[in-house]
């Protein structure tokens, strides 16, 4: 019997995996994540399945839901919303399966962020501009940021920014920022992507506050950050160049 960790993506219940679908189907006891997953994704879960919502739940009280479906024989599929490889909390819960010794297993989902630029129609690495994204977030009482990850410290590279759980606190991050990317430093805040509310507010720095302000939008939004946001004057890429000898013709993948 296994505990199926599963991305259920950012919100629109189509932006799952086929894997991910099949082992909701396959799997007796559904444990998901409140309300950041989407209602029609837990209509894959099969007739009679056990549907818990574990927002109101201690991490306790989720692996006794663990241990006893897998006492029963069942398995379990636990959808945290994104991918699981960022603030999804599975590594607690997997520690404490393994110290169980109750197996699992991992299927990635669709990332916010990689929905977020979706929604704005950017690549967030533009040759010669950004070639570095950060995925990061803003500290708070319960959850403090490590020595070293200061936001001012990512925003020296100049590299796109990714904020995550940070809207609340937009004031504070445009002044963080302020200094590296500049006034006229591109800068956008996709609330709840691919939810049919989905809403963007696209500006500058000095721009965000006031634009943001005129439409307010709590939590489930990302914030992005970097010239890569509004840039059209970058280069090609060498990897469609006629001119440009490939090794790996006919396999970009492989381009050094
Ligand atoms: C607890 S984290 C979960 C991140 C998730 N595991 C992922 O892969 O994106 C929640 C934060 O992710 C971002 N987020 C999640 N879903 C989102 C969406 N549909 N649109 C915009 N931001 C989203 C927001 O910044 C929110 O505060």
């Amino acid at each position: 019997m296994t505990i199926h960790f599963i991305g259920a993506g950012p919100g629109a219940p189509d932006l799952i995996t086929l894997r991910g679908r099949d082992l909701i189907a396959a799997s007796p006891v559904c444990l998901h994540a409140g309300s950041l997953v989407h209602p029609a994704i837990l209509s894959h879960c099969p007739p009679g399945a056990r549907i818990i919502d574990t927002a109101p739940l201690s991490l306790d009280e989720i692996i006794a839901e663990c241990a006893a479906a897998t006492a029963r024989g069942q398995d379990v599929a636990r959808l945290h919303s994104g991918d699981l490889s960022v603030w999804s909390a599975m590594g607690e819960q997997l520690r404490r399966l393994d110290a169980l010794g109750i197996p699992y297993d991992v299927t990635p989902g669709v990332p916010s962020f990689a929905a977020a630029a979706a929604a704005l129609k950017r690549e967030l690495t533009l040759p010669g501009l950004a070639q570095s994204l950060v995925l990061t977030r803003t500290g708070g009482r319960a959850s403090p940021m490590p020595a070293g990850e200061e936001l001012a410290r990512f925003a020296a590279t100049g590299a796109t920014l990714a904020l995550h759980l940070s809207i609340h606190v937009l004031d504070r991050v445009v002044e963080d920022l302020l200094p590296f990317y500049g006034p006229e430093g591109p800068i956008a805040v996709v609330w709840r992507a691919t939810w049919p509310e989905e809403r963007i507010v696209a500006g500058t720095l000095s721009t965000i506050r006031a634009l943001v302000a005129a439409a307010p939008m709590e939590r489930t939004a990302l914030i992005l950050v970097g010239p890569a946001l509004a840039a059209t004057d970058f280069r090609e890429s060498a990897l469609y160049d006629p001119s440009y000898q490939r090794r790996f013709r006919g396999r970009p993948e492989l381009q050094p």
